[in-house]
């Protein structure tokens, strides 16, 4: 299980969870391309581990964004993006 914190309130969710899946009951996610990794359109800021980049963040992240992915502030897409511990 890892705690989730979403606009300042705390959740438990299993590893594995997609970002999307831990946010869109607690909060809107725009997805302007129905999730299929498109449009980058539902990126995020995360704390935590999280999955390995998937291919659609690598084509859809800039260099940047995608360095910082493994430290304090994340910019994954909540589509793709699995919550790792
Ligand atoms: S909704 Fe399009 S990439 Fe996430």
């Amino acid at each position: 299980m890892a705690v989730v914190t979403i606009n300042g309130c705390s959740r438990t969710a299993e590893e594995g969870t997609l970002l999307s899946d831990a946010v869109s009951p607690h909060a809107h996610l725009e997805t302007p391309c129905g999730g299929l990794g498109r449009c980058g359109k539902c990126r995020v800021t995360a704390r935590g581990a999280l999955s390995r980049p998937s291919a659609e963040e690598i084509r859809l992240l800039s260099p940047e964004e995608l360095a910082n992915k493994y430290q304090d502030h994340m910019t994954p897409i909540a589509l793709t993006a699995a919550i790792a511990g």
